[in-house]
């Protein structure tokens, strides 16, 4: 599939290395090249990491500090937040800095170090999305249960599997794509590394590889996206069946749910699983899933849900303790 041209050869030979890897660092294209669009660019996705810091910050805060909030669905929320952060921050701060440099360069390391961490928290992050959505099923379908299936213990169990399958997820990808040989052409044409574009640059047929994503990746979300869609139908329809006072809040809560799940997999599907990848769509997915969703979660939540707004209008009066009266 990969021509070897005489480029590439001469390429070789200038360098002195002469092991596989010949490539040892990576050239970002970016998202455009015009410079006054860098300026305007820069402003803008820095405007929006400051955001997705302090959104995310906050909710982790208010619901860490806040005893109001001590139950299964905010610490996973809390949790969902920090790796949103994270998330982002494997990816932006990189992406806004690079907008000033003539020649926006990654090192081969730090390449792969960008696609593990990625997946590690995008893995984990689906578990989490997961784990809210049977948190939100029990509350309303096994409302009697409630305190004995989520207890404290399963909160915990259930972060630490997050963070386990992340990293199982992240190492099981990475492990092909260490030992790709690179020998030809180094320009990603986006602003982070990622397995579907630095694949394509490897000088070997690629096909396997691209199934192995497709079946991972591809697999993965999909499964977890259809597992979510059939879970929160259950919950809509018994809502539906038996309408109740707290039900319109529940309703409100779902909303922010679903939507945060349809923000997070829509780009996730169409980046891994979507069989023909689409060249101009690509770039807008990759900004959306790291800027544009991270920025997303902390609103929807924040601005739907009145426990939050109560405990962040609580913590600016710093009156989040136990001991003062309520
Ligand atoms: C994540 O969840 C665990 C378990 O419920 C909780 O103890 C922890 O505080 C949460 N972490 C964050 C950053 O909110």
């Amino acid at each position: 599939m990969k021509k070897v041209t005489e480029e590439s050869v001469s390429w070789n030979e200038s360098t002195s290395e002469t092991n596989n890897s010949m490539v040892t660092e990576f050239i970002f294209l970016g998202l455009s090249d015009s410079q006054e669009l860098q300026i305007f660019l820069f402003v803008l996705f820095f405007v929006f990491y400051g955001g997705i810091v302090f959104g995310n910050l906050l909710i982790v805060i208010t619901v860490v500090s806040d005893f109001h909030l001590h139950s299964p669905m905010y610490f996973l929320l809390a949790n969902l937040s920090f790796i949103d952060l994270s998330l982002s921050s494997v990816t932006a701060p990189k992406m806004i800095t690079d907008f000033f440099s003539e020649c926006k360069v990654i090192s081969f390391k730090g390449c792969l170090v960008q696609i593990f961490f990625l997946h590690f928290f995008g893995g984990s992050e689906l578990v989490i999305l997961i784990a809210m959505a049977f948190d939100r099923y029990v509350a309303i379908c096994k409302p009697l249960h409630y305190t004995t299936i989520m207890c404290g213990n399963t909160c915990v169990g259930i972060v630490a599997v997050a963070w386990g399958i992340g990293f199982l997820h992240s190492v099981s990808q990475l492990a092909f794509a260490v030992h790709l040989p690179f020998c030809g052409p180094n320009e990603v044409d986006s602003f982070y590394c990622d397995l579907p574009r630095v694949i394509e640059l490897a000088c070997t047929d690629t096909y396997r590889l691209d199934i192995m994503l497709i079946a991972n990746s591809g697999v993965l979300t999909i499964c977890s996206f259809v597992l979510l869609i059939i879970s929160y139908t259950i919950i809509l329809m018994t809502i539906q069946r038996c309408p109740s006072d707290s039900s319109s809040k529940a309703l409100s809560t779902l909303t922010a749910h679903i939507t945060v799940v349809l923000l997070f997999f829509g780009p996730c599907i169409l980046i891994y699983a979507w069989p023909f990848p689409i060249k101009s769509l690509d770039k807008f997915l990759a900004v959306f899933y790291s800027v544009i969703t991270p920025l997303l979660n902390p609103i929807i939540y924040t601005l739907r849900n009145k426990d939050m707004k109560t405990a962040i209008r609580r913590l600016r009066k710093w009156d989040v303790h136990p001991s003062v009266k309520s």
